[in-house]
């Protein structure tokens, strides 16, 4: 019997070979501090792509300079970052595989020189600079910014785009009422603190009607923070405006004790999934074939992300099969070796 790790996943007109996607992982590489891709880059998602992951989401991406985490994280916020993209998205393509490209913006989490912007003037933590309290003419700036960025992943032939509302970057800072303490319409009900979220989702669909993922926090595990029902209902209304999957990640938006263990978000998912009936993809400490498949044959979610497993090995997908009893194709590339 087919596995259901490898098993496709249709979502629009994209289909997924199989369940296994490699999660955004930053590589702070982007060396020349252009945001453009150098050529580990290129090694690094390819590799992947040969390895028979799935899709691959190209990490953290910036939507304007200072939206970096660092000076060495990938962006896409000119025109000429489209080229080295392009060059990229073609070669994970001729594998087989599918890409996805997380578009971010660091707010008040940016290492970087020169002013920083969140929501509100409160820092991450006493290490942390003070951010900007963004004006409303900022705010919506930035989501021109995500929008700007999203015509160019279309551009550069990304199949999915990934916005990212996790870990305690600009659109988490916007949702969480710990980091939110705004009096105008984007800060105090949910609704009001959902509004950034919501515009930018809003302004990409404008130039984006592929794949829309989101990768959230399901739980910021402080009190008076957001928690996975908080969660469920912005899934709800996600769900609404045409987003086609959640990411559920958690925690990073403040210092929290959180007991990891094997699989320790993957209840996000199957709550989120079965609540606000959308599809999930479940995240963090999921490394072997028989972990994966039993997220999906239990329907807790719809797409296994991961991510240090496939820095440790980048043929997962090959361990998992063989962990599974299943045959998956290689590479046409390696035919002639069998
Ligand atoms: C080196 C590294 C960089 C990461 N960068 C990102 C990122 O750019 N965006 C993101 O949403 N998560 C990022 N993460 C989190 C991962 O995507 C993933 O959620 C987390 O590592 C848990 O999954 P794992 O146990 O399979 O590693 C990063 C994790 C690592 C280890």
């Amino acid at each position: 019997m087919a596995r259901k790790l490898f098993t496709p996943w249709t979502v629009k007109d994209v289909t997924i070979k199989n369940r296994i996607v490699m999660a955004p992982m930053c590589m702070y590489s982007s060396h020349e501090k252009d945001g453009k891709l150098q050529p580990f880059h290129m090694a690094h998602y390819i590799s992947r792509a040969i390895g028979q992951v799935g899709l691959i989401i190209v990490e953290a991406t910036a939507v304007n300079p200072q939206g970096r985490i660092t000076d060495q994280d990938l962006g896409i916020w000119s025109d000429d970052h489209i080229e080295g993209f392009a060059k990229l998205t073609e070669q994970v393509k001729a594998q087989g595989s599918k890409i996805g490209i997380q578009l971010a913006h660091a707010g008040r989490k940016a290492e970087l020189d020169g002013e920083i912007y969140a929501p509100s003037a409160i820092p991450f933590d006493e290490q942390s600079k003070t951010p900007a309290e963004m004006t409303i003419e900022q705010i919506k700036e930035t989501i021109q910014e995500f929008k700007q960025a999203a015509a160019r992943a279309k551009k550069a032939g990304f199949d999915i785009i990934e916005l990212h509302a996790a870990h305690g970057y600009l659109m988490h800072e916007f949702l969480s009422p710990l980091s939110n303490h705004r009096t105008d319409e984007y800060g105090g009900s949910h609704e009001n603190r959902y509004r950034f979220l919501g515009e930018t989702i809003e302004a990409v669909k404008e130039v984006w009607d592929g794949p829309l993922f989101v990768r959230v926090s399901a739980s910021d595990y402080t009190d008076k923070g957001l928690d996975i029902a908080d969660h469920i209902g912005f899934a709800k209304w996600m769900k609404e405006q045409g987003v086609d999957l959640i990411d559920c990640s958690s925690g990073a938006l403040v210092q929290a004790d959180i007991n990891v263990f094997p699989g320790y978000q993957v209840s996000f998912a199957e709550k989120i999934r079965e609540q606000a009936e959308i599809a999930t993809g479940a995240v963090g400490l999921i490394t072997t074939g028989t972990m994966a498949e039993e997220i999906l044959q239990n329907n807790r979610a719809d797409l296994i992300f991961v991510a240090r497993e496939l820095l440790r090995d980048p043929h997962f997908a090959r361990s998992a099969a063989k962990q599974l009893n299943t045959e998956i194709p290689s590479p046409v590339q390696y035919d002639r070796a069998w």
